[in-house]
């Protein structure tokens, strides 16, 4: 497997990266999250340091330390996520997007801890922004980096969120299978580029699977900013 070697690489390039799940509130005790950890991220942020580049590392709530050398902006909420995100896009020669945003809210919240009472409880969701779409659909130059976390059809949904949020690459990974997914140190991904390349990785360590997304995203930058 091809590795970039040398440090360096993304010298002068601003990458901006999501990380971690978000937090939905219900009441001031109670909210709705995933399973993230947020340690794929974290290691994409610190290899992208790795190649010399500004990383904006934009995080939900983790536990753990951010990699020395990112700037880190803590968020908790979807909507959050959203508007720093955005605030940097501008800037950003690439947005890597690892966080998993919660794709609904709460519709109502209360400012008081709920009580409870006989009965059941029922809690209207209402979507979230879809902070990726939004940047594919205003998409300048810069390089947009997704991920996909599925279940089943991997290949068949990456590819149609490639192209629908308008990327030019997606991390893909089976969330089922042994040794990948949200919570572990390892994963298996695959990477999908725009013009047409796949890459499938054996299971790997984090850290080295964000080695490998940091490659491709420069092989790719190469054959198309050159
Ligand atoms: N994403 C985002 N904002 C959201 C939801 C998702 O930016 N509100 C991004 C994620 O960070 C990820 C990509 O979109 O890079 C795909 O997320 P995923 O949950 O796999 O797909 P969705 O488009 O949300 O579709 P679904 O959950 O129905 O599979
Ligand atoms: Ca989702």
């Amino acid at each position: 497997r091809h590795f970039v070697t040398g440090a360096g690489q993304l010298k002068g390039k601003t990458v901006v990266i999501t990380a971690g799940p978000t937090q939905e509130r219900i009441d001031p005790v109670r909210y709705f999250t995933n399973h993230s950890s947020g340690k794929m991220g974290y290691a994409i942020a610190e290899a992208a340091y790795g190649q010399g580049a500004r990383v904006v590392l934009i995080s939900g709530p983790t536990h753990i330390d951010p990699p020395k050398g990112v700037e880190i902006i803590n968020v908790v909420s979807a909507k959050e996520m959203f508007e720093a995100a955005m605030s940097y896009y501008e800037k950003a020669d690439i947005v890597v997007k690892s966080a998993a945003v919660a794709d609904y809210r709460p519709k109502d919240t209360f400012e008081q801890k709920r009580k409870k009472q006989p009965g059941k409880w029922s809690i209207e969701m209402e979507r979230t922004t879809d902070i990726l779409q939004t940047m594919g659909d205003q998409k300048v130059e810069q390089i947009l980096v997704g991920f996909a976390a599925e279940s089943e059809h991997v290949e068949e949904y990456a590819m149609k969120k490639l192209h629908s949020k308008n990327l030019d690459l997606i991390v893909a990974n089976n969330i089922l299978q042994e040794g990948a997914g949200f919570k572990g140190d390892t994963n298996i991904i695959t990477t999908f580029t725009k013009d047409g390349e796949k890459k499938e990785y054996p299971v790997l360590a984090k850290k080295e699977a964000a080695q490998f997304i940091i490659s491709d995203i420069i092989s790719y930058m190469e054959r198309h900013l050159r």
